[in-house]
């Protein structure tokens, strides 16, 4: 009988899932994918990417081009990043070079990017702030999920409201999903959200939860090979409340069961316990999420 109702389950996720797939590739926005897909790097970008220290996952130098372009053509001034390194360097430049603004990133072991971070507290013009967040179980709109809302909600709503945010973390089996709920009341109209690494099953699960689940949400862009990592841009087109959502609820509930059985999550279960996910410094990339 529960295996019955579990294999019902998962085809209506799936199929729900196999829907959106579809509303994924008919997205477009022109001005997104013109600025999405210039090829050439200058040489400063590819500099900054390439020399960022212990980097082992920042970001490709092709994400570092659509930052620099999203920033320069919005003059977005107030930005927000989930993971910081690479990036922050990425974003603190082109803030810089369009006159300055504020960069505040959300990052879960400051340690692990003190040097990239030091560099960033430098840049000219760029108010920049580092806001410490570390992820813990909570049950939401969409299932239960890891939400930075107890560690870091007040920080971020103090330097709110924000035209872009980039949501490349946390790692491993934590998932995503955290982000949209802590910032959807906190961006101006029509901000733009860019996920990093939407080309893997978590991250496609979790766009689909955010779409269902915040109608004010729409999918600009979306690549999946983008930079070897894939790439998703939605934009928050109106305020509209959160809605309950059952497949996307399912969803959730079925990816935080997958978590529960991953051995990398079993090992370091210890240190979670439904608490602060504090991961150490030597987590090992096989770690991540596939
Ligand atoms: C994909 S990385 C973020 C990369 C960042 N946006 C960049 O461009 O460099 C996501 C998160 O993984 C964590 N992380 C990276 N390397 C780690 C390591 N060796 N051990 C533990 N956590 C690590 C950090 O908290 C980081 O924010």
């Amino acid at each position: 009988m529960f295996a019955i109702l579990k294999k019902k389950l998962h085809t209506l996720v799936d199929n729900a899932i196999l829907l959106d797939n579809i509303i994924l590739k008919n997205s477009e926005d022109e001005l997104i994918v013109k600025l999405a897909t210039q090829e050439r790097c200058p040489e400063n970008l590819k500099q900054i990417v390439n020399n960022c220290v212990g980097n082992v996952w920042g970001i490709s130098e092709q994400l570092a081009l659509f930052l620099s372009n999203t920033i320069h053509h919005f003059h977005s001034k107030n930005v927000l990043e989930f993971g910081a390194g690479s990036s922050s360097l990425v974003l603190a430049h082109s803030i810089s070079s369009i006159g300055g603004g504020k960069l505040s990133s959300i990052e879960q072991h400051p340690t692990w990017c003190a040097e990239n971070w030091k560099i960033v507290q430098e840049i000219e013009n760029v108010d920049s702030q580092m806001i410490v967040g570390k992820p813990k179980w909570s049950f939401g709109i969409s299932g239960i999920y890891f939400s930075f809302k107890e560690s870091c909600l007040s920080d971020v709503a103090s330097r709110a409201p924000y035209d872009l945010v980039l949501i490349d973390s946390p790692q491993f089996f934590f998932g995503r999903d955290g982000g949209v709920p802590l910032i959807y009341d906190y961006l101006v109209p029509n901000a733009l959200i860019i996920l990093d690494d939407a080309g893997r099953q978590f991250e496609k699960n979790t766009l689909f939860r955010w779409l269902r689940s915040y109608p004010g949400l729409s999918l600009v862009y979306y690549a999946p090979e983008f930079g070897g990592k894939g790439l998703a841009v939605l934009r928050c087109h109106h305020k509209q409340s959160p809605q309950f959502s059952f497949s996307a609820f399912i969803s959730g509930i079925r990816d935080s069961y997958s978590i529960f059985k991953n051995s990398e999550f079993k090992k370091l279960r210890t240190q979670i316990s439904f608490g602060c996910g504090s991961l150490t410094e030597t987590a090992s990339p096989s770690a991540r999420k596939n």
